[in-house]
């Protein structure tokens, strides 16, 4: 029998700033962050399609719940192949912690769909990449902005409003990010739930609040033209509270935000859906990034990464 075989990945993205407030069309922005990826290999069997990931192991189309965006857009996509679900079985390998608010589920989606139209040899347009990530983001996230399958697939910084043309833009601030991981789940489509209750219920106030946060990210954006890494900490602290207002942050996230502070970050503040997760520190050199990296540690976080701004995060 004939050995066919694909393998494609995908990265992890970080939101600086903007979560939250971009599903109500301010803007946002995000960085690819290929410290963590996903690989997805599919290869020839026999019979119905196995799924072999982290939460699942067993026929595709009996997988759980968490795995139905995943399903879907696999369904779909060979379905629009005109394939048949079967004679191949797919296995999916991840380095980013799942439900941190790094894009692994849009990632997850991503590096299938890649490995899928390689395996059925046909061409993808990034157009048909987003559309098809975006099918399995509405089923994981409810309603999502778009900006996690857009930065994972385009694998570029951006400064993304919904419906807009993405704008790419060049990272060209000298400073360090730190991601620290609470270690627990974060719950995206709760907390997208959440804020749209808050804003429901006191429009006033919720929507003010979701102006401000544009207002700060348009300031992140003018700080990082003109390399000025103090301002956008700033800009970052503040968005945190006011996600924190707009409840999607929790205890252990305002802790090592304010650990993170104290032990002489610029800014901190947590990134994507929140409600547990990952924060990140802005840091202006390696020297005081490790030293920020092992107070996280030391002060409970289960996992830090540090990334260089400007440098291979850049358009
Ligand atoms: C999740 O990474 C980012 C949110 O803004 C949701 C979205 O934009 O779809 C919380």
């Amino acid at each position: 029998m004939e050995n066919r075989k694909a393998i494609k990945t995908a990265i992890g993205k970080i939101i600086l700033m903007g979560e939250h407030a971009v599903v109500y069309g301010e803007p946002s922005i995000a960085i690819p962050f290929p410290e963590v990826r996903i690989k997805t290999t599919i290869y020839q069997s026999r019979g119905p399609v196995i799924l072999d990931c982290c939460y699942y192991k067993g026929l595709l189309l009996k997988g759980p719940k968490i795995v139905s965006g995943l399903i879907e857009v696999i369904r779909k996509v060979t379905e629009s192949f005109n394939e048949r679900l079967e004679n191949f079985n797919i296995h999916i390998d991840s380095t980013i912690p799942p439900e941190r608010g790094m894009g692994s589920s849009a990632a997850v989606a991503i590096s299938t769909i890649r490995a899928l139209y390689e395996y059925f040899n046909r061409p993808l347009t990034e157009d048909q990449l987003l559309k098809w990530a975006n099918v399995s983001e509405k089923i994981v996230h409810g309603n999502p902005s778009g900006i996690d399958a857009a930065v994972v697939g385009g694998e570029k910084t951006l400064y993304y409003k919904k419906g807009m043309p993405f704008v790419p833009f060049k990272f060209n601030l000298d400073a360090y990010l730190v991601v620290g991981d609470t270690g627990r789940k974060g719950q995206t489509r709760a907390a997208v739930e959440g804020v749209r209750q808050f804003i429901e219920s006191k429009p006033n106030e919720g929507m003010e609040l979701i102006k401000e946060l544009g207002n700060l990210t348009r300031l992140a954006r003018k700080s990082i033209e003109d390399k000025d890494a103090e301002k956008l900490g700033q800009a970052m602290f503040k968005a945190h509270i006011i996600l924190d207002k707009l409840g999607v942050s929790d205890g252990k996230l305002n802790f090592l935000v304010s650990k993170a502070l104290d032990c002489g970050a610029l800014g901190a503040k947590l990134t994507g859906g929140g409600r547990g997760g990952c924060m990140i520190a802005l840091v202006e050199d390696i020297k005081g990034a490790n030293y920020i990296s092992n107070c996280l540690l030391k002060y409970g976080a289960q996992n830090t990464w540090i990334s260089k701004l400007g440098d291979g995060l850049v358009e």
